[in-house]
């Protein structure tokens, strides 16, 4: 059975996506019966380093959203609209979805998941947290029998890329933040790397996947890394520090998420079970996380009976984001091509948020 494939976006992530399934075309045996039928961009005039035939570039991703062909949309432009538009547009014509976008689905997730679960269809955000990193389907599937009380991550690129050529080279924030643009690494507004936005927005996803309930960004203690300054890093260095942007979320009290309140969805109160926090913090040297350095994300994982479990690889780019899509693509490509009305093992899961079992 082939399966079509509409892309909206041909930016870093698209560009990387079309990349690695035309290089594979023929080597992955799932990707033999994959077409790349449709890409929506801004602008058909802008020079691609990839080569699409003509009918397959558009501007109209409405169109794209809409069309009966198209079996899986792929939403890689960013940003909260028109993505959250064509994403539930895609949802409501029975179409899979596939995205990048933390920023859609951590504030927009309850709107997706309900209209996926009516739907019955899938949708998928490995790439949306970690870059390259698979730890969604990790904490989703492997890890779910665990009872978890940490996530503890560096989770953006950019910031780690800034901190890291700070540290090292004593420059400025100024100094490296294009670098970090360059190497397709920012956000199309990079402040929401800098404030600390696009973290909180990975974590709020991370969190609601390891504590089973639905963390809001709202309930985000959000701090980003602009106030850090050369001097700040030469002080920490000499107490034996490095400064990282973390992300962390933690059951401050594990005894209050009783099985009910693990199912109800975590509400904004101050008396909130859950501690979920991104900021620049101080982190001794002999920590794990001391160490992860340029575009590397990690997020370390604690709880019962597992102990730690750390994931760690490159958290942005183009290459390492294709991958975490391209995966999503192929574990839907084996779900529409098994032959048995089972869910494919690889994609359900015990969070109601965040996945979608076929009925
Ligand atoms: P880019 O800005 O590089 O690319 C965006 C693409 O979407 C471009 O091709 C652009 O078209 C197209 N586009 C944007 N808005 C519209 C619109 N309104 N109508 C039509 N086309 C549009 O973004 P990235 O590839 O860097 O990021 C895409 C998503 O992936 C974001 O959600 C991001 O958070 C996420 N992500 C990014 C990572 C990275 O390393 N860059 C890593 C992990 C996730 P045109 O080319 O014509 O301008
Ligand atoms: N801008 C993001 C980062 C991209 O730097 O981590 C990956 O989500």
């Amino acid at each position: 059975m082939g399966v079509k494939l509409g892309i909206l976006g041909l930016g870093t992530v698209g560009t990387g996506t079309v990349q690695l399934l035309q290089d594979n075309a023929g080597r992955h045996p799932l990707l033999r019966d994959v077409e790349i039928y449709r890409v929506g961009v801004r602008s058909l005039d802008k020079p691609r380093i990839v080569e699409l035939a003509d009918a397959v570039l558009t501007t109209d991703l409405a169109a794209i959203v809409n069309d009966p062909q198209v079996d899986i949309v792929v939403e890689v432009i960013g940003g909260l609209e028109p993505a959250r538009s064509l994403i539930l547009k895609a949802i409501e014509n029975g179409k899979h979805v596939v995205t990048a976008n933390k920023a859609v689905i951590s504030r927009f997730g309850d709107e997706i998941f309900t209209a996926a679960n009516k739907a019955g269809v899938y949708v998928m955000l490995e790439a949306a947290v970690g870059g390259g990193i698979p730890v969604i389907q990790p904490l989703k599937q492997s890890l779910s029998v665990n009872r978890i009380h940490t996530v503890t991550g560096i989770v953006n690129g950019t910031t780690n890329y800034i901190l890291t050529r700070m540290q090292a080279e004593g420059i400025s924030f100024d100094d490296v933040l294009a670098d970090a643009q360059k190497l397709g690494y920012a956000e199309a507004d990079p402040t929401a790397d800098v404030d600390g936005l696009d973290a909180a927005d990975k974590i709020a996803i991370l969190a609601s996947l390891a504590f089973g309930g639905r963390i809001k960004l709202q309930d985000v203690y959000c701090e980003g890394i602009r106030q850090v300054s050369k001097t700040d890093i030469a002080y920490a260095e000499k107490l034996g520090f490095v400064i990282k942007l973390l992300a962390i979320a933690k059951t401050v009290n594990p005894s209050a998420i009783t099985p009910t309140l693990r199912e109800a969805a975590y509400a904004s109160t101050p008396d909130h079970p859950i501690s979920v926090r991104v900021h620049p913090t101080l982190v001794p040297k002999a920590h794990p996380l001391a160490s992860i350095n340029g575009v590397y994300n990690a997020i370390l994982v604690e709880g019962e009976p597992i102990g730690q479990v750390m994931f760690f690889g490159p958290g942005a780019g183009a290459g390492a984001t294709a991958s975490a899509v391209s995966s999503d693509i192929l574990n839907l490509v084996a779900a529409l091509q098994a032959s048995t009305a089972t869910p494919n093992a690889l994609l359900s899961c015990r969070h109601q948020d965040y996945c979608q079992i076929t009925p």
